[in-house]
C-alpha cells in the first residue's frame, strides 16, 4: 500500500511529500517529469528513507502510469503534477493544455482501469486526490464575495482555463464512472522550495541580489496568501475525511494587494539583512508592464472545508512570511542550484536525457 504523488518534486508537492513522511508510516511513489519546476533537490532528506521512491515519468503516459500504480499497490493518488505558472501560459499555452487537460486525462484513465480492477474493499477506500486553484472561478471585484465552491467558473488565463478543464474532467470521472475523486481549489501558496517565478520567492531573491522589483500594473491586484504547509494539511485532512465527489475550498482568509506583500517583505529583509544607512529594498520596486488579462481579485470563502471537516490553518502571514524569508536566507545553496540551472545538469546527469 502506498500513496501516488505525481508532480511531487514541485514546489507543494516536495512540502506534502515531506510533510506525510514526518507524520504518517505509509509509503509514498513521487512520479515527476521533472520540468524546469521539478526539483529532486527539494526531497533529498528523504532519498534515503524506505517508505520513499521515486520515479521519473509523465502523467500523460497511461501505460506507464498503469504499471506504477499495480506495482505499489497504490491505494491513492494525489495529482500535483501540472504547469503552474500563469505567465509562462501567456507566453506559451501548448504545455498547458498538453499536461493538464490531456496528461490529467490519461491519468483518470490509467486510474480507472487500475481501480476497477481492485478486489472490493480495495475499490472502496482507493480515492484520487485532484489539487487545483482559486483561478478557476475567475476574478473578483472589489466589494464581491469571495468563492464559494458553488461559485461559476470563468477561468482567464490558458493557466486557470487549463486547470478547470481537468476539474471538469475529474468530477465527470465521479458522476460517470463512479471513480472516488476529491478536488481542492486552493488560493495562493508560498514557502520554502517555492520556485522564483512566482511574486513571493522572485522578490526575495531580487531584492537581496540589489535587482529591480518588478510590480505588473497598478500592483493593487489582490491574492489570498496560505502558508503552504497549510494546504498540505487542508489536503491530508480531506484524502482522510472528505465526502466523495465533493470539492474544497481552501485559503488562509488573508487578501493583500501585491504591494502590500512587497511592503511586507521588504520591512522584513530591512531587520533581516539590512542595507547601509538609511536604505531600504522599497527603493528597488519598479511598476513595469501588467500582465494581459491579469486578474483584479481572488479570495476564497473556506467555510465548507472549516465546518465539514474541521480544518483551519496554523499559520499567520507574519508568521508564515517571516518562515519562508528565513528559509530562503537559510538555503542559498538551493537557490544558486535553481538559479544556475546546475540542478537541471544533475538531472540529466542522472535520470538521462
Ligand atoms: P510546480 O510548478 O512547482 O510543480 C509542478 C510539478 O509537476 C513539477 O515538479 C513538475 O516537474 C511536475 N510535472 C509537470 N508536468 C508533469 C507531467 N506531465 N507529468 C508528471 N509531472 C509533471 O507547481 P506547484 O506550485 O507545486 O503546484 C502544484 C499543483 O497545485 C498544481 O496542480 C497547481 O495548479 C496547484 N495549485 C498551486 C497553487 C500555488 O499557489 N502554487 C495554488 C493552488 C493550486
Ligand atoms: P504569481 O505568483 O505569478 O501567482 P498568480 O498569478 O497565479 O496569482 O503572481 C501573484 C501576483 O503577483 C499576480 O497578481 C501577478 C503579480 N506579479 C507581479 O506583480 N510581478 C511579478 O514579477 C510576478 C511574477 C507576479
Amino acid at each position: 500500500m502506498a500513496l501516488l504523488i505525481t508532480g511531487g518534486a514541485g514546489f507543494i508537492g516536495s512540502n506534502f511529500v515531506l510533510e506525510w513522511l514526518a507524520r504518517e508510516q505509509e509509503p509514498v511513489v513521487v512520479l515527476d517529469k521533472l520540468t524546469y519546476a521539478g526539483n529532486p533537490e527539494n526531497l533529498a532528506s528523504v532519498h534515503s528513507d524506505p517508505r520513499f521512491a521515486f520515479v521519473r515519468g509523465d502523467i500523460g503516459d497511461r501505460p506507464f502510469v498503469a504499471a506504477l500504480l499495480q506495482k505499489h499497490g497504490v491505494r491513492a493518488v494525489v495529482n500535483f503534477a501540472a504547469e503552474s505558472h500563469v505567465d509562462r501560459s501567456i507566453h506559451g499555452p501548448g504545455e498547458f493544455i498538453h499536461t493538464n487537460v490531456v496528461g490529467t486525462f490519461e491519468l483518470l484513465e490509467a486510474v480507472r482501469g487500475y481501480w476497477g480492477a481492485l478486489e472490493a474493499a480495495a475499490k472502496e477506500s482507493f480515492r484520487f486526490l485532484h489539487v487545483s486553484t482559486d483561478e478557476v472561478y475567475g476574478s473578483l471585484g472589489a466589494e464581491e464575495p469571495a468563492f464559494t465552491e458553488k461559485h461559476q467558473f470563468q477561468p482567464n488565463s490558458p493557466y486557470s482555463a487549463s486547470k478547470a478543464a481537468s476539474d471538469h474532467l475529474v468530477r465527470a470521472y465521479h458522476h460517470t464512472y463512479g471513480l472516488p475523486v476529491l478536488t481542492t481549489n486552493c488560493s495562493n501558496n508560498y514557502g520554502p522550495f517555492h520556485f522564483p517565478e512566482k511574486l513571493i520567492p522572485l522578490m526575495i531573491l531580487n531584492a537581496l541580489n540589489g535587482k529591480p522589483l518588478p510590480v505588473y500594473g497598478d500592483g493593487k491586484n489582490v491574492r489570498d496568501w496560505l502558508y503552504v504547509t497549510d494546504h498540505c494539511s487542508a489536503i491530508r485532512r480531506v484524502l482522510q475525511a472528505g465526502r466523495l465527489g465533493e470539492t474544497y475550498n481552501v485559503g488562509g482568509r488573508n487578501e493583500m494587494t501585491n504591494l502590500e506583500v512587497v511592503q511586507k517583505l521588504c520591512s522584513i529583509l530591512d531587520e533581516l539583512r539590512p542595507l547601509e544607512a538609511g536604505r531600504s529594498y522599497w527603493e528597488q520596486v519598479h511598476f513595469v508592464k501588467d500582465r494581459p488579462g491579469h486578474d483584479r481579485r481572488y479570495a476564497i470563502d473556506a467555510s465548507l472545508i472549516e465546518r465539514e471537516l474541521g480544518w483551519l490553518p496554523s499559520e499567520t502571514f507574519e508568521t508564515g512570511i517571516r518562515k519562508t524569508i528565513g528559509w530562503y536566507l537559510a538555503h542559498p545553496e538551493w537557490v544558486q542550484g535553481v538559479v544556475s540551472g546546475a540542478y537541471r545538469e544533475w538531472v540529466a546527469k542522472q535520470y538521462g536525457a
